[in-house]
Formats: structure tokens, sequence, C-alpha cells
């Protein structure tokens, strides 16, 4: 059915000083995004006529992290309650036969169960339709009061409750499906009588009922949807959840995790059939993985893009880079932005690259920098290489030719070219460009003295034998005091 009769209101414009943070509430993250961000996420496949975000507090960074979702903000300053937010979006509201109304802070709700609201609220004509959740621990949140089995007389708010009402655990979601034209009369009988003298939304709930109006109340089917965030615990609750869903989304395409609740991945995350990670791994950001890749333990990949049968060893940390088929990194390697290693490169442990380009099948196997650096293809780079690219002003390029050798322990000084086929003794220090199938060594020159070390041993062997006979000669003895019994 067609939404162009709804508008979307996020109420986003809350402090959320229980929270204690310089950061607005709504801003926070869960599941790798800010709380209002998965909101209006979940609602966008309502195709409503639009999305209304009540902005207020940090109003500015609020509107910047929903308005790519094209939704408009409207703000609310001061803030005088959920009720007053919703009065403050009368305009955007205009005459939307229906208004649904969501806080920025209870970000796990889901489009299936904002569309069966949607339409209950239809089908049952209602004035006012209520999203509530059967809790086990409802307190901290306003509680259903029912007039009948399918109805409701009201919302009393947790501070409000008598001792009776405590024991309700029926609980008020704060998402609700308005028939308009009857939210605006009943908002105008409500007062600011509470400890904040707020104006509450809920308080129109009772409102309408008292006028004979139709209020019901859908069940969610799973209470963990309608989970706020209003404190630090409830945040890690729900950011625990949202992970949860995305890791079950990958296992469905394929993905095998072993320890699947130690292992954090973004919601964009994509990755092939029989792909595995390993324990405590993150995936995060737009990261792309192929099929038949192995991600093991402790690796971090941000931004990464990897093709098939990549191996990803243990505690390796991938930023903004491409590795494409067959690639093996790690242990302990270290790609920063702008790494792009071609099909079937080897980087070993304890390398760390960064702006580079490495040609098909080459190794870089061990304790190696590279930086700004072009490598061809099937060159073996020896253990300890560092491209020596910043002279403490500027960059400079490397470029390495195909099939080349460098020895262990070279420092390669940019900029500075290395031929196809070249071959450079380990241990020189390259400043000038070595020509293709050319050697190039730059180091001094080693001089061999023989005999040298059984010399020196035979001192070494005098000289403690002189230093034990000078220890032999008895030593004036000190007298003890006696220990009493
Ligand atoms: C609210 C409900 C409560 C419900 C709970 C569910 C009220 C009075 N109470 O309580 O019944 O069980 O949500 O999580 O509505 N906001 C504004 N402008 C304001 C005040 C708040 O935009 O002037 C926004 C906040 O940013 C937040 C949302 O409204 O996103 C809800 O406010 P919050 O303070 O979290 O209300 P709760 O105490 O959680
Ligand atoms: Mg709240």
């Amino acid at each position: 059915m067609s939404n162009k009769d709804v508008v979307i209101v996020v109420l986003a414009a809350g402090k959320g000083t229980r929270l204690r943070s310089s950061l607005a509430k709504v801003l926070h993250r869960a599941g790798g995004r800010p709380l209002v961000e998965n909101v209006v996420r979940a609602c966008l496949p309502l195709g409503a006529k639009k999305v209304v975000a009540i902005v207020g507090h940090q109003a500015e960074q609020v509107t910047a992290a929903v308005a790519p979702l094209d939704v408009e903000a409207v703000l609310q300053q001061p803030q005088h309650g959920t009720g007053h937010a919703m009065l403050v979006a009368k305009r955007a509201i205009g005459k939307a036969k229906f208004s649904v109304v969501l806080p920025g802070d209870a970000p796990l709700v889901r489009t299936e169960t904002l569309k069966a609201l949607i339409a209950m609220h239809r089908s049952g004509n209602a004035a006012a339709t209520i999203l509530s959740a059967v809790v086990a621990d409802p307190s901290g949140y306003g509680r259903i009061l029912r007039k009948s089995e399918n109805s409701v007389a009201a919302i009393v708010e947790d501070a409000q409750l008598t001792a009776e009402q405590r024991e309700l655990n029926e609980i008020n979601s704060s998402i609700y499906c308005f028939s308009t034209e009857k939210l605006w009369p009943a908002l105008a009988h409500v007062k600011p009588e509470n400890k904040h003298r707020e104006i509450y939304l809920t308080d129109a709930i009772a409102v309408l009922a008292s006028k004979g109006e139709t209020v019901l109340a859908q069940i969610a089917p799973d209470s963990r949807e309608v989970l706020g965030c209003n404190t630090r615990a409830d945040l890690a609750e729900v950011d625990r959840v949202f992970r949860e869903r995305k890791r079950e989304e990958l296992m469905k395409a394929g993905v095998s995790m072993q320890l699947p609740e130690t292992v954090l991945i973004d919601p964009e995350v994509v990755a092939g059939e029989d792909t595995v990670l390993e324990p405590c791994v993150q995936l995060l950001g737009k990261t792309r993985i192929g099929s038949r890749c192995v991600i093991r333990t402790g690796s971090v990949l941000s931004e990464a893009l990897l093709g098939d049968g990549v191996i990803v060893e243990p505690h390796t940390i991938i930023t903004e880079s491409r590795l494409e088929d067959g690639v093996i990194i790690g242990p302990f390697a270290r790609l920063r932005p702008g790494a792009h290693l071609k099909k079937g490169v080897k980087v070993g442990n304890f390398v760390e690259m960064k702006k580079s380009v490495i040609g098909e099948g080459s190794k870089i196997p061990h304790l190696s920098y590279i930086g700004d650096t072009k490598m061809g293809s099937h060159s073996n780079i020896g253990a300890g290489t560092i491209t020596c690219n910043y002279d403490g002003v500027h960059k400079h390029p490397t470029t390495i030719g195909n099939r080349v050798f460098v020895g262990s322990d070279s420092v390669l000084i940019a900029p500075v070219k290395i031929g196809d086929g070249a071959y450079i003794a380990a241990g020189s220090a390259i400043t000038e460009n070595v020509p293709p199938n050319a050697l190039g060594i730059a180091r001094s020159r080693q001089s061999t003295k023989s005999g040298w070390a059984a010399k020196k041993r035979r001192e070494q062997i005098e000289f403690s034998a002189k230093k034990k006979s000078v220890r032999k000669k008895p030593r004036a003895k000190k007298s003890r005091p006696r220990r009493k019994r």
C-alpha cells in the first residue's frame, strides 16, 4: 500500500542527559551508524510523503547526519518535551492524513514492524496506534494502561506510576501512528504538568481516549526492537543486537564465522561465499570481501577491497586498500591508505605499506616499509628493505621494475628507479637509479683479517686466568658477630 498520505517525524532534539556526554544522544553510534540515521533508514522503505527530523541539541550536526537521506530538519529551540516537538513539526506535517512518530534514540525498529503498525492504524480507523512491547524489566519506560483488551486508556510515565501500575510490563516504545487531524486538538489540551514542565506527547493519548476516540496498541513481535538508548548500557545492548543481525545476514549469504559473537561487522560490509572469519575480526566501513577468503584472528579491515581467495593472516590492519585474488598478507602487516596488491602478491610479517602498487606475484615477505612505490611483477624484496620516501619536507616516489631482486636490509633513497631484472646487493643504500639487469651495490667493502679471532680468544683466556690468581690470595677474615640463641 502506498504511504504517500504519511509524514514521518523523527524526534531528535533532546540532549540525552542520562548518557553523560558532550555529544547529542542521537549522534551516538550503534551498529556502525548514528542512532538517528538508523531510525531514518528503517523508515525510508515505507515510501512516505516525507521524513521530518526535529532537531535542537547540536542541531547542525544532527541535520548533517540525516540530510544525505533526504530528511527535512525542523528546529525545536528550546525543547519543551515530545508533545512540544510535534507542535513544532505541525507546519512540516501539513495536510498529511497520518503522522508516524519515532524517537531518534530507538534505532532497532524494523521496517516490517512499522508497516504492520500503519496497517493496523488504517484498518482500525484509529486516532492513535501505539507500538508497545512486553518486557521483563519495564523500568524507565512509560506504561500502557489498557481500557479493554483492544483499546488503550493512557500512557503513564515511569515517574508518575502508582505502586499498582508499576507492575504493568507493557511499555510505550514512543513509536506511534496518529491521524493528524485528531492529534492537534488533543495536544492543545496537554499541559506541562510534570517534574520537567514539559509537554508530553504521551499525555495526548489519555486526551484522545477520554474523548472516546479509538486508541490501539500493537505489541512488537520482538521486544528488543523498541529498546531506547538512554544510558551507555542501553547503547552497548543496542549495538550488540545490530552486530548480531549483520552477522546473521552474512552467515545466510554463506560466510562462516568462528565464535561469531566476537566478530564486529559494519552494516555496509559485503562478503562472498565460503569466506571464513576467525574470532575477533573487525570489518569496517564499506569493506568488500570476495569468496573463499580467510580473515584470521585479530585483523581489522576498514574500507578494504578484497578479491577471491585472499588470506589475511592474524593481526593484520588494512585501511583503504585493494587486494586482488590470491593475495596472502600478514601476520602483523599493515596496509595504510592507497596500497594496491595485484594478483598473488605476498606480503609478510611486520611490513608497513602506503600509497603503493605492487605488481602480480611480487613478494615482500618480512620487515619492510614500502611507501609511494610502484613495483612491477614477480619482484622479490628482501627482509628489512626500506623505501626512504620522505626527506623531511617532501615525499618522493620509488619505482621498481619487473623481476627485480632487492637484497635484505637495503634502503632505496627516493626518488629512485630500479630497472627490470636488476639486482640490489644486500645492505645497500641506493641513491642512484639502477638500470635494467644491472647490479646495484652501495656498501663499504668487507675486510677480513686472518687469525684475528683466534688471537683475540687467546688474549681473553690469559686475561681471565690472571684475574683468578689475584682472587685466590688469602684475605684478612672479618669476624662476624655471633647470633644470640
Ligand atoms: C519516551 C516516552 C516514554 C517511552 C520512551 C521510549 C515521553 C514523555 N515519554 O521517554 O513513554 O516509554 O520514550 O523510549 O514521550 N525529544 C525531542 N524534543 C524534546 C524532548 C525529546 O525531540 O523536547 C526527543 C529526544 O531527542 C528523543 C525522543 O524525543 O529522541 C524521546 O525523548 P526521551 O527523553 O528519550 O524520552 P524518554 O524518557 O525515553
Ligand atoms: Mg528515550
